[in-house]
């Protein structure tokens, strides 16, 4: 069992797993500095990340990688049950697929599967991970600078991939670009209720449910549920066309 807790930990926060010559990214920043984290700087991170081992690269390090592999098998789970009907058959675009943690899943059951992200590193160990299948396309660039005909998609899956969106404006248009492909999106995300009390990197912001209902508007939140992984509050919420 692999658990190198590795010492680049301010704040006490444990950390597992890092990569080679990854910073401390717990160095706490305030929401109004993250936001002004360059898009340059955001797409470094995750090719750094991306050379983490396994689930590691796309997960919190604040956790053991065995505590992150049983964490994406029961997330799963709850995912596919929350999405009953919703993929089985579809045509479905995922926002950033990171190593390909849920791509896979999705893949078994969907018609066909168009994949983003803006990491070519990370995209290289999804297409690798993915190799078997057939009914994948996973595309290089942020959503906006994508060639997709509008409402393409039966429905956009998304997966802790905007609580890494910092700029607020990126994110807006985030939103709107996938509201264009789908009128059913589905996210779950990293989310609080009153006070944050978990240490979060920098490369991530937490918001409440309200902040990601005013979002998606005109999209109307029509499912919600709460899911704990390895003791952090996630969301899942679909939200869909009025
Ligand atoms: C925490 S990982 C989640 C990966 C995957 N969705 C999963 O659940 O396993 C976040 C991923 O989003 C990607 N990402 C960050 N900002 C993005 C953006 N604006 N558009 C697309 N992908 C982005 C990162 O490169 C990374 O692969």
């Amino acid at each position: 069992m692999s658990n190198p807790k590795q010492n680049i930990d301010k704040q006490d926060v444990q950390v597992f797993d890092a990569a080679t010559g990854e910073n401390n990214t717990y160095d706490l920043k305030s929401r109004e500095e993250k936001e002004r984290i360059i898009e340059e700087d955001v797409r470094k991170h995750w090719d750094i990340r991306a050379q983490r081992p396994d689930v590691q690269s796309v997960m919190s390090t604040r956790h053991t990688l065995e505590e992150n592999k049983r964490a994406t098998v029961e997330g799963q789970r709850e995912v596919f049950e929350f999405l009953e009907g919703l993929v089985k058959n579809k045509k479905v675009f995922e926002l950033g697929v990171g190593i390909g943690r849920m791509t896979a899943e999705i893949a078994k059951r969907a018609k066909e599967v168009v994949g983003n992200d803006i990491s070519p590193v990370m995209l290289e160990r999804a297409r690798q991970n993915l190799k078997d299948f057939d009914n994948i396309q996973l595309l290089l660039g942020k959503i906006t600078e994508l060639d997709l005909s509008p409402k393409s998609f039966d429905l956009v899956f998304v997966s802790a991939v905007l609580m890494h969106i910092l700029n607020p404006r990126e994110l807006r248009v985030t939103i709107k670009k996938m509201q264009e492909l789908s009128d059913k999106i589905f996210i779950l995300e990293h989310t609080y209720n009153k006070g944050l009390t978990s240490s979060i990197s920098k490369y991530s912001i937490l918001r409440k449910i309200e902040e990601y209902q005013k979002l998606f508007v005109p999209y109307r939140l029509n499912k919600q549920k709460k899911h704990r992984y390895v003791g952090d509050n996630f969301t899942l919420m679909l939200f869909e066309k009025i």
